[in-house]
């Protein structure tokens, strides 16, 4: 060890910026930033704040491991450091390069209902436009196709929610049990029980309870209470969802069906996402 390097981390008290041992890979929209705040409650978890876009963009990966580190939290050896950058999980590269990183990494992915999905990707992209003052289209007239009244799988929020499709590019690399899949529909309802699996899947005592978590009425959604400091994700979580031609959802449902029963294949667990 560099001299220099073992006084800072003496200095420190055996803190250090460890690079993470377990990665949120995604699915975006589908609860992301609430699954890390409520794993941040736990005292052997650190977590990075940013999502780091380290093993999708290439001008990142390009500066290597100890640029990715300078980013981390500081640590102790007995916890665990969790990065999330949901965009890893449509990624084309990031399974082989997270496999070279640390074949034996844990990753954790949240799904949603598929539909449910896709309407909260349009809605984020849409306010963001909004506030640009850009005009854009309804979410029926974006995601079927006029001409064939098909979905249009054109459209990338309608990819993304193709789960079956993504997840197979990840078990080509990593073995089942390294991947923890999070219910996000069930974390909005009863993060707890979904904190708790998590705690699980990780080797960690289950020290998140529910003094830890509490419901905001004004919000609509739990918040986490760490003792000293009560908050809320921001309002840019939780909007309001737009209302949707119920022909679309419906078409939405069947196009999603053949791909939802592929997964649950592949991972031997369903959700309850029959319309
Ligand atoms: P909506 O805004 O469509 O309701 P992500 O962080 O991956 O972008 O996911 C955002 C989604 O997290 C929100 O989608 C919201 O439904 C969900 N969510 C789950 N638990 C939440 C919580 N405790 N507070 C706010 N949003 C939460």
């Amino acid at each position: 060890e560099d001299p220099d390097a073992r006084i800072e981390r003496l200095r420190l008290g055996g803190l250090e910026k460890r690079l993470p041992q377990c990665i949120i890979i995604g699915v975006r929209k589908c609860g992301t930033r609430a699954l890390l705040e409520f794993l941040d409650l736990h005292p052997n978890i650190k977590i990075a704040d940013m999502e780091m876009h380290y093993f999708n963009k290439d001008e990142n990966y390009e500066n290597g491991y100890e640029w990715y580190r300078k980013y981390m939290p500081f640590s102790q050896t007995s916890d665990i450091t969790i990065e999330k950058t949901p965009r890893y999980f449509i990624s084309e590269s990031a399974p082989e390069r997270i496999f070279k990183f640390n074949s034996s990494i844990k990753l954790i992915v949240i799904f949603r209902h598929p539909t449910t999905r896709v309407i909260s990707d349009y809605t984020q992209v849409y306010e963001n436009k909004l506030e640009r003052n850009k005009t854009f289209e309804p979410f029926e007239d974006i995601v079927i196709n006029k001409r064939t009244g098909r979905v249009n799988t054109g459209y990338k929020a309608v990819r993304i929610s193709m789960y079956y499709y993504h997840l197979t590019q990840w078990l080509l690399y990593f073995r089942r049990h390294q991947i923890h899949i999070v219910n996000g529909d069930n974390l909005i309802v009863n993060p707890l029980e979904e904190i708790k699996r998590v705690e699980t899947f990780l080797g960690l005592e289950h020290l998140v309870t529910d003094k830890n978590v509490y419901f905001n009425e004004t919000r609509g959604f739990y918040c986490m209470n760490s003792g000293n400091n009560q908050h809320c994700l921001g309002a840019q979580k939780g909007r309001k969802h737009p209302d949707i031609d119920p022909l679309v959802i419906r078409k939405l449902n069947n196009f999603y069906r053949p791909y939802n029963r592929k997964l649950f294949s592949m991972i031997g667990r369903k959700f309850d996402w029959d319309d």
